[in-house]
């Protein structure tokens, strides 16, 4: 997504532990008229499946999984990380490893909000190593549902979160697809244009 491409070369600041920082539209600040084009990429490359159901988690992936969820006219949810005081339902949780944190976090969708006749986008800000999708694919095989597909906001290719869920048969739609960060400078994946 060319526009995309344009923000992050824009916008994107490169830190020193190859992680990109996007909070002047993405993580933080969050730009509208992005996050509009951004969802009807998605609804776009989506759209011959039936989805009823987009799911995310909070907080980054909530600003283009709702946007999607509007373009697509299907529902939305985003998993917790940490239970809320009204959480007192029964839920479907999974652990979710942190590479960078080097621990495992809870995360939690309520049953009343995900049911086995769903079928679900899963969406995220970041794929790194693919934890946090892996954690999604759990709760959604949990409750019974079909995922429908995973779209990443921006894909970090040279780690191994695309393959991981490559290899178990998801597909991965990625909107920008990051080859390298190396010396400071963003290189995309070289894709062929349609
Ligand atoms: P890992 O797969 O590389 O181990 O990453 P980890 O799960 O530890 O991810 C920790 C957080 O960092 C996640 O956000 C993830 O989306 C984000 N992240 C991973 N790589 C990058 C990167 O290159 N740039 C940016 N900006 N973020 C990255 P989170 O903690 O869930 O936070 P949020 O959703 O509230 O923003
Ligand atoms: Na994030
Ligand atoms: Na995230």
């Amino acid at each position: 997504m060319q526009l995309l491409k344009n923000y992050i070369q824009e916008h994107g600041t490169v830190l020193t532990d190859g992680v990109l920082k996007v909070d002047a539209f993405l993580n933080h600040a969050v730009d509208p008229k992005l996050m509009t084009e951004i969802g009807r990429e998605f609804a776009r490359r989506f759209s011959q499946e039936p989805i009823t159901k987009i799911i995310t988690l909070e907080s980054s992936g909530i600003a283009p999984a709702l946007m999607t969820s509007i373009e697509l006219g299907c529902d939305f949810v985003f998993a917790r990380k940490r239970k809320s005081l009204t959480m007192t339902d029964r839920l479907y949780s999974s652990q979710v490893y942190s590479f960078t944190k080097q621990q495992y976090s809870e995360i939690s969708i309520s049953k009343d909000f995900i049911t086995a006749s769903d079928h679900v986008l899963i969406i995220d800000d970041f794929l790194a190593n693919g934890q946090a999708a892996l954690g999604l694919i759990d709760i959604v095989h949990q409750a019974g549902a079909s995922v429908a597909g995973i779209g990443i906001v921006i894909e970090k290719s040279f780690q191994s979160g695309r393959n991981k869920l490559i290899e178990k048969g998801y597909r991965v739609e990625s909107l920008a697809r990051i080859a390298s960060l190396e010396k400071q400078k963003v290189a995309f994946v070289q894709e062929k244009t349609i």
